[in-house]
């Protein structure tokens, strides 16, 4: 007989995490079936959660060696105890895993151990490490399975030499040398974590700007902080080969033509995501996928099946973990019968270097394509009070106004805690808000916020402290 529930979740990363705890809130008998050993997908357990910590432990490594001898503190035989650093990321990523667990229990969600596969559209058998099956039934089952790792073809993920994700958060040792393919988000982060700990780390990007469809004044002011931070950094150029063997990997890479050979001790393959839905026998349950490998959703997070959603990485859109949590919450809130809704919009995009990235709306390029009239002003943070007390001069604040009515567009910070300042803006544009009504709020003196305060009130010529 199978085990019947209101709702079953696949996948218990933050989609699924989030999802569940949302439907259990609204009353309902959730299951979440995951196969990882512990809860919280991608995010928690090879994801945001170490990444950020070990950004965090690096940038403090960073500052004693490079930054406090400015403040007048002088710090002698300063060490990296590089197992301490992982062994203090591996109980942070415990904390949040078994933070999930206490949710479920708290929350009276049944965590089914194993790995899900659809028997039937409204039924799926799940088996556990051990080999033990069980079969579960709901009216509503939501797919939130997640995205893995892009590999090249001709360079398989050993997890040791050539990594993913998973190995450049656990190099035992610091790589000499690393080369990291793709200048995308993981790129950058986790290249800057190993060029803080004293790699020589090359970025190796074929389109010809780092960070994807960001704006465009941003991605160049990246380059230049980053460069001048060290990392080694080749656009417009594709790897065309490349070999581990014992003494190391040999990468190709060719730019314009001109062909070049990179030695590495360690290759991080950061190309993007794929979808993640092996396994799940899709087809014996009819869900589509779209012409991407995505679990193909209407608005409501309908596949074609009914009675099945999906949410998630494993769906269009960003693959952001704040992302999938909304999606979470409004896809259990539709099966709940309310109206759940996401805003994709206004979802902030933050990349955690240092300085750090935080971007929100559209892009001036993406102005330029829609035909939209706009009005901008970009500010250095060399201008703002507490960025001076802090000696956090780099980058700026660059606002996106409509140039018709003054409503706020995109908002696009790099620079310190960008990450923190982001959200101010968010808030902003989640209520229809202007740039004036920005310029016209109080901020807290002397604060970094303050940036985007007279960035907003430059939008309008009338900027007071720059
Ligand atoms: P996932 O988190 O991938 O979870 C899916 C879960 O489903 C997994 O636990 C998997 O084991 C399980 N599963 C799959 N198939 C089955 C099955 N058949 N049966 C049972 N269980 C199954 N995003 C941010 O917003 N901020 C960040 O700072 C950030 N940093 C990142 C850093 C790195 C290095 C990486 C790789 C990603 C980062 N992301 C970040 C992206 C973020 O991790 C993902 O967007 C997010 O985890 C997606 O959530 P999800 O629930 O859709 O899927
Ligand atoms: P990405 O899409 O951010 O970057 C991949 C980069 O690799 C792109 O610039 C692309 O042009 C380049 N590329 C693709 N193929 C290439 C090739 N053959 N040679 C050289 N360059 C190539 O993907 P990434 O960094 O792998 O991250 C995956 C996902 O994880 C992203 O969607 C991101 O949203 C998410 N993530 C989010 C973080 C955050 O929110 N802070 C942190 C890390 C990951």
């Amino acid at each position: 007989m199978a085990d019947q529930f209101d709702v079953i979740f696949l996948g218990a990363g933050p989609g699924g995490y989030i999802g569940s705890i949302r439907a259990a809130q609204l009353g309902l008998k959730v299951a979440c079936v995951e196969k990882d050993k512990t809860l919280g997908g991608t995010c928690v357990n090879v994801g945001c959660i170490p990444s950020k910590a070990l950004l965090y432990s690096s940038e403090l490594y960073e500052q004693t060696t490079h930054k406090f001898k400015k403040h007048g503190i002088e710090v002698e035989g300063v060490k990296l105890n590089l197992a301490a650093m992982l062994k203090r990321k591996d109980a942070v990523v415990r904390q949040n895993t078994t933070g999930v667990e206490f949710l479920y229990k708290k929350n009276k969600i049944e965590w089914v151990k194993g790995s899900a596969a659809f028997i039937g559209p409204k039924e799926v058998e799940v088996v556990d490490a051990e080999g033990n099956k069980r079969t579960l039934t709901a009216k509503h089952i939501v797919i939130a399975t997640g995205s893995a790792p892009i590999e090249l073809p001709f360079l398989k993920f050993d997890e040791k030499q050539v990594v993913s994700n998973v190995g450049a958060l656990t190099f035992p040792e610091v790589p000499k040398k690393l080369v990291v393919i793709g200048g995308g988000v993981i790129g950058l982060e986790l290249g800057s974590v190993w060029r803080r700990l004293g790699s020589e780390v090359t970025v190796v990007e074929f389109l010809p700007h780092l960070l994807g469809n960001m704006d465009d004044d941003l991605r160049k002011e990246a380059k230049k902080i980053f460069e001048k931070q060290g990392l080694k950094i080749k656009l417009g150029t594709k790897v065309v080969s490349g070999k581990a063997d014992k003494k190391g990997v040999t990468l190709a890479v060719e730019k314009d033509g001109k062909q070049e050979t990179l030695d590495a001790d360690a290759v991080l393959v950061s190309i993007g995501r794929k979808p993640y839905t092996e396994g799940l026998n899709l087809d014996k349950a009819g869900v589509k996928l779209d012409e991407k490998g995505r679990v193909l959703i209407d608005d409501h997070f309908r596949t074609s099946v009914e009675g099945v959603y999906a949410i998630g990485d494993c769906v269009r859109g960003a693959m952001l973990a704040h992302k999938a949590e909304e999606e979470g919450v409004a896809c259990a809130e539709i099966i709940a019968g309310q109206a759940g809704h996401v805003r994709y919009d206004t979802i902030p995009g933050i990349v955690y270097t240092w300085p750090e990235v935080g971007s929100v709306g559209i892009t001036e390029q993406e102005a330029k394509e829609q035909g939209i009239e706009i009005k901008t002003a970009k500010l250095p943070f060399m201008s703002n009070p507490r960025a001076r007390c802090n000696d956090d001069l780099e980058g700026f604040c660059k606002i996106i106004a409509d140039k018709k009515n003054d409503r706020l567009l995109g908002v696009h910070i790099i620079g310190p805690w960008a990450s923190e300042l982001i959200a101010e803006a968010v808030s902003v544009m989640e209520f229809g808000g202007s740039a004036e009504d920005i310029g016209r709020t109080v901020h807290g003196h002397p604060t970094l916020s303050e940036i985007v305060k007279e960035t907003a009130l430059a939008v309008d010529k009338r900027a007071l402290n720059s």
